[in-house]
């Protein structure tokens, strides 16, 4: 590897001219909330929407306040009930149990491997325990997607991508959020994209 990353992991690059002319453009008309639109007109944050699927491979987007906003929506969104149980990987950001207790469903944690990704022979042993994975890829690494996928598709478990440390990464090829039925993104200040806070939620 030729490339060294030389930056600062903790303070952010500026934001270029035009998104700041962006902003100001936004500020000057006023109508800041998402459905306040003139007639015909598409707001802001539908606009935001159509690009970032365009840009994901995903036919919708919803863009929401955060990226643990957008974890707790999918869940919701997948049909999970309060008292529900919820496969999860142990090692991720404390948001990620979190949007599963805010919704009231119970987590089930799935071990790691030396790699740092999900457990699969773990995640084997206790799919019979949940219909739903929320499946964290934690520090950017993905786990054997095919594998996993051919797993939770034989056994019913609807998968939940939170792609809040992926966003543009690939799995052979196809863009992480796109093997699952909803990928979660964060667009927090120290992620890929930075709008200080932030998150959307995307589906195929
Ligand atoms: C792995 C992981 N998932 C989810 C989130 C939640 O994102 P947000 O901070 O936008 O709620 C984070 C955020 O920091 C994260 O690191």
């Amino acid at each position: 590897m030729t490339e060294r990353f030389s930056g600062s992991f903790t303070q952010q690059e500026p934001i270029p001219d035009a998104a700041i002319e962006a902003a100001l453009a936004v500020l000057r008309h006023g109508r800041l909330h998402r459905y306040n639109v003139a007639p015909g007109e598409l707001s802001e944050t539908a606009l935001l929407e159509q690009e970032f699927a365009a840009q994901m491979g995903a036919k919708y987007c919803l863009a929401v306040a955060s990226g643990g906003y957008a974890l707790a929506t999918a869940l919701r969104a997948v049909g999970v009930q309060p008292g529900d149980a919820v496969l999860t990987n142990a090692f991720t950001l404390a948001p990620v149990p979190g949007a599963i207790a805010s919704v009231n469903a119970r987590p089930v944690f799935v071990g790691v491997t030396e790699g740092l990704t999900i457990d699969l022979d773990d995640l084997e042993a206790k799919l019979d325990r949940a219909k739903v994975l929320m499946l964290s890829h934690m520090r950017g690494h993905l786990c054997d997607m095919d594998r996993l996928m051919q797993m939770c598709d034989a056994a019913g478990v609807t998968v939940i991508e939170d792609c809040a440390h992926t966003m543009g990464a690939a799995w052979r090829g196809q863009l992480s959020g796109r093997q699952g039925a909803i990928g979660c993104y964060s667009c927090q200040t120290y992620k890929h994209v930075n709008s200080g806070e932030g998150g959307a939620a995307d589906h195929r």
